[in-house]
């Protein structure tokens, strides 16, 4: 079994909204190993994004990490300080983010950008920081690199800049690489460069990629795994032909149903019948009971506890473990 690089167990985290704590992720728990790509998928406000930030430590400042354990290469990341934990950013896990200008410094000309992170990081040189950047450049298959490093980030088109940007944070060779919807703003060739390279980094370094994403289409093409989250909770985990070929879930399957068709270019996930609760919304029970087709008086009132149906293969959800027994 290839090594984890990252391990969430049991992971809370709350928002203060006008003076009181609401749970925003409830129990969270899941493990990205050596290159090997997670993705996680669910409706927009289930928590896809929080967890990204939790793990990297940017919540903003009103969410906090009530419990759980969060593990880099075995290393426990919530004991931390601050200080330890902005040193582990950049260095031993990278983000790429949906938008590439909030993370590049329009000021700053893309090639002091990219061998600053390398001189501070890895301790490179000024030479091998430049000659790194270079051939980084390069393997993201950006031509005239000596000229794009000359330039500012507004001299370059989205796809470029995210290019540049995956350039950046895997030139580092990081343990972990959290992408949260990084080839939404591209159109569709583009975006399927930029999951071949990312691909073929991965590869390169046995980076562990968390990738967070709506188009199941991507799920298809780039998920060793998949986490489905739902209003906080995880609901599903399994290998991607699993989850495809066999979901169990009804919000699971809801989604998988909403697909037209598997083969088409581009298929989000599509909402499925029913609100999505906020936050701040009390539901007993199972999360998605008011939504499911088949909730029973159980459902209503009892949180589903996670079963294994098969290695690797988790769900939660009550009629699943009663049609088990
Ligand atoms: N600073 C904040 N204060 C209070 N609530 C917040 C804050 N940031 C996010 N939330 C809430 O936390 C929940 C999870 O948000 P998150 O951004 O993780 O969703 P997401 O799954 O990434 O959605 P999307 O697919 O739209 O990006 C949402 O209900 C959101 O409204
Ligand atoms: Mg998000």
């Amino acid at each position: 079994m290839a090594k984890a690089v990252l391990e969430v167990r049991n992971l809370v985290a709350t928002f203060r909204i006008d003076k009181k704590e609401y749970p925003v992720l409830r129990d969270i728990s899941f493990t990205v190993h050596e290159n090997e790509t997670v993705c996680m998928v669910g409706e927009s406000g289930c928590g896809k994004s929080v967890t990204t930030l939790t793990i990297m430590d940017l919540l903003p400042s009103n969410g906090r990490v009530v419990s759980g354990s969060i593990k880099l290469n075995g290393q426990e990341l919530t004991t931390l300080t601050r200080k330890e934990r902005n040193a582990l950013r950049g260095k031993r896990m990278g983000m790429i983010f949906q938008e590439p200008m909030t993370a590049l410094n329009p000021l700053l000309t893309i090639g002091r950008q990219l061998t600053e992170g390398l001189r501070l990081h890895q301790g490179m040189t000024k030479k091998q920081a430049y000659d790194t950047a270079v051939e980084y450049l390069e393997k993201v298959g950006i031509a005239n690199p000596q000229d794009r490093m000359k330039q500012y980030p507004f001299q370059l088109s989205g796809g470029l800049r995210q290019r540049i940007m995956i350039a950046m944070v895997m030139a580092v060779q990081p343990s972990l690489l959290i992408a949260d919807e990084p080839t939404t703003a591209l159109d569709v060739t583009i975006q399927k460069q930029v999951l071949v390279l990312l691909n073929k980094l991965k590869k390169d370094v046995s980076t562990g990629v968390l990738f967070i994403t709506h188009d199941l289409g991507v799920v298809a093409e780039i998920a060793d795994r998949v986490v489905i989250l739902y209003a906080g909770c995880k609901v599903e985990e399994g290998a991607i032909g699993e989850i495809f070929s066999n979901p169990q879930h009804p919000y699971t399957i809801g989604l998988m149903k909403a697909v037209p068709d598997v083969e088409a270019e581009e298929f989000d996930i599509q909402p499925i019948p029913g609100v999505f609760p906020n936050i701040t919304e009390e539901i007993g029970g199972c999360r998605f009971h008011p939504r499911c087709p088949y909730a029973t008086d159980r459902c209503r009132s009892e949180l589903p506890q996670e079963i294994e149906i098969s290695p690797g293969h988790t769900v939660s959800c009550h009629l699943v473990k009663e049609a088990q027994e």
